[in-house]
């Protein structure tokens, strides 16, 4: 089931300029940088309850956002929806004819389990269902 909008990601361009931005200029709190080799991302979460920012950023310079950077200067990327059981979250979305990105989950940043749907399925929007690590 899902239980919250975990986070909202924007693709950034200059990670150290972005998070400067937040953190400075916005007064978040800055969690950290989190490198996600799975998902070939750098990562920077700013809490902001009852959800956060994430900020998104290629990893060496190369995987989805690198792609996603190459069509555009930055954007809104993705929303997250925690779930509190994500593979009968899956199941359920597939037996609806929602494709995703990849098979079954991985894991992401914060060691939770994750899965995106095809945008396709979504009216364009990425989404992202999170499962925290328990
Ligand atoms: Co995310």
């Amino acid at each position: 089931m899902i239980t919250a909008l975990d986070h909202i990601a924007i693709a950034v361009p200059d990670l150290d300029k972005a998070i400067k931005r937040f953190m400075e200029d916005f007064g978040l709190p800055f969690e950290g940088v989190e490198e996600v080799a799975s998902a070939k991302t750098s990562t920077a979460f700013f809490p902001l309850p009852p959800t956060s920012i994430e900020l998104v950023h290629p990893l060496n310079g190369e995987g989805p956002i690198a792609k996603y950077l190459e069509k555009k200067p930055g954007g809104l990327h993705h929303l997250c929806f925690r779930s509190d059981d994500i593979d009968a979250d899956v199941e359920h979305l597939r037996a609806k004819g929602y494709q995703f990105l990849s098979d079954a989950p991985t894991l992401g940043a914060h060691n939770c389990k994750v899965i995106f749907i095809h945008p396709k399925s979504c009216d364009g929007v990425l989404i992202e269902l999170s499962q925290p690590s328990a």
